[in-house]
């Protein structure tokens, strides 16, 4: 994710708009969701827990919860296979060391003020945090490689690539960097060439011209370049200039993916920055996904899943962040109701802007849907994609929920909002040809048609093969000698020989 965004994706997604997208308020939601990993079912292939060896990896998240997850997967991971494992983290949205037994934490001052942290855009989160965290994060570290020489060796950083500024720091004491990307290899892709698409243009053009190609980029449309109207998007720019050089300028990346699903993408990665890919996903089927502090799993719907027919039910959830408004929830509700298909429908407090609590259905839809829908605040995701009564998702494509319904084998309605989301709707539908898009303004009859569409037998066939041919692809990359399996190997191989 680039952007944790209350989404305003209105009928015209003009630049006032998209601005209000990119705006992100650290509110409740985000601050109190964070409650990190619990210690460890691990996937028993290729994590064999290792006897130790004696090399110790200190790892730095940005403390955002969906960069924070994904981050202590790895440390995780790389505990099982035998290194030791330091955090460093910032006072805001501290982990909580109870939850990672045999981790060491390392606590920082973030130097945010209470308003910072709670009420600006992404982008200058990132970038106060990577002005604010320089002298707090040199000093821990350096500390930390004093103390080494008389304890464990430390091999090396591994940080999320946001924070930006590790690089330098890690260079002045000489410690091999590597980076953690939270999203995919594609969407790096888009970023990356950022400078060339604005050097040509396509960063100023009109609303009018969004539908076309970027040939430069295939198979995006100008419309999904991360970030391309928004009025930050200089900062962005910069940002994400910075992200690009210091991943460049690092020992190695690391990506929640697999090779099968991003060969290309990864090859050109490999090639233009110079510097070895880590696809070793996905984390999910490794180490189980954090949980949700604030949202308590309603696993009602297990049992409500239980009584439908196989592949029968739509699963619909846009994520922890995407916000609608009262008009599109209207639609998205008569749209599901009028597909005349059983969903599951996550509706989270205060997913509706202006409502804090619950939102009611419209009037006249609960006796239409009576006995084919079940909704609740927070669904255990991927216990639903992995249910045999799931036959498809519509989802806002943030890289995790993209990743899960892959890995499920579940075709995808995608409803993108913002950042990364774009690029991966686009590969969805256009390159691994797993889902349908919604476009334009959210439409009940549109929707409803898009729902027949993905999950009837015959329209939806080849989606679903493909999908299958996914998810056998995600299950055999982590089995002994599979892509993941080895990738994972060679990271632990590269780290050792710091
Ligand atoms: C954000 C961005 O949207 C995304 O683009 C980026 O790649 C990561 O950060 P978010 O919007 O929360 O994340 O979406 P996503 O990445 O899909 O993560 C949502 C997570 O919440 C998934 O792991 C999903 O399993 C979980 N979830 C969601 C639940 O467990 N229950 C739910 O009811 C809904």
């Amino acid at each position: 994710m680039l952007f944790w965004s209350k989404i305003n994706k209105g009928a015209t997604e003009g630049d006032e708009k998209l601005t209000a997208a990119n705006k992100r308020l650290l509110t409740g939601i985000h601050r109190l969701q964070f409650e990190p990993l619990p210690r460890t079912k691990v996937h028993s292939s290729g994590m064999e827990k290792l006897p130790m060896m004696g090399r110790r990896i200190v790892l730095f998240p940005l403390p955002l919860l969906d960069y924070m997850n994904p981050m202590f997967q790895l440390a995780e991971i790389l505990h099982a296979k035998g290194f030791s494992i330091s955090i460093i983290h910032t006072n805001f949205n501290a982990p909580n060391p109870k939850n990672h037994i045999g981790f060491t934490f390392h606590p920082i001052s973030d130097g945010l003020l209470a308003s910072e942290a709670s009420s600006l855009d992404l982008i200058t989160l990132f970038d106060i945090l990577n002005v604010k965290c320089v002298a707090p994060f040199r000093d821990r570290l350096s500390q930390m490689l004093s103390d080494a020489l008389e304890e464990e060796p430390i091999a090396c950083l591994i940080t999320d690539g946001m924070l930006h500024f590790t690089q330098t720091v890690a260079d002045s004491l000489k410690l091999p960097r590597l980076v953690l990307r939270t999203s995919n290899v594609s969407s790096l892709l888009a970023i990356a060439a950022l400078p060339l698409l604005r050097q040509k243009g396509y960063l100023t053009v009109q609303d009018s011209q969004s539908e076309l190609p970027v040939p430069e980029l295939p198979p995006l449309k100008v419309k999904d370049i991360p970030s391309v109207r928004s009025s930050n998007s200089e900062a962005f720019f910069q940002l994400t200039t910075r992200v690009c050089k210091g991943i460049k300028a690092s020992h190695g990346l690391i990506v929640n993916t697999f090779e099968e699903l991003e060969d290309p993408a990864i090859a050109i990665v490999r090639q233009d920055f110079q510097i070895p890919v880590f696809a070793i996903g996905p984390f999910h089927k490794i180490i189980p996904a954090s949980s949700s502090g604030l949202l308590t799993l309603d696993k009602s719907c297990i049992e409500w899943l239980n009584t439908q027919a196989p592949k029968s039910v739509l699963y619909v959830s846009f994520g922890s962040a995407a916000a609608i408004d009262e008009i599109e929830f209207g639609e998205i509700a008569w749209g599901l109701a009028n597909s005349e298909r059983p969903f599951l429908w996550v509706v989270w407090p205060g997913m509706v802007r202006g409502s804090k609590g619950s939102h009611p259905l419209p009037d006249g839809l609960t006796q239409m849907i009576s006995g084919r829908a079940h909704i609740v605040k927070w669904a255990p995701q991927e216990d639903v994609l992995a249910h045999p009564a799931t036959g498809g998702f519509w989802t806002h494509n943030g890289w995790n929920s993209t990743l899960e319904s892959i890995c499920e084998g579940v075709p995808m309605i995608c409803l993108p909002f913002i950042a990364d989301q774009m690029s991966n709707a686009r590969y969805v539908t256009d390159v691994w040809n797993v889902g349908l898009r919604l476009e334009g303004k959210l439409e009940r009859g549109e929707i409803a048609m898009t729902i027949r569409g993905l999950m009837s037998e015959k329209e939806g066939k080849e989606m679903r093969e493909r999908a299958a041919f996914f998810k056998e692809k995600a299950n055999l990359c982590l089995e002994e000698g599979g892509s993941s399996y080895k990738s994972l190997e060679s990271l632990a191989s590269h780290i050792s020989s710091f």
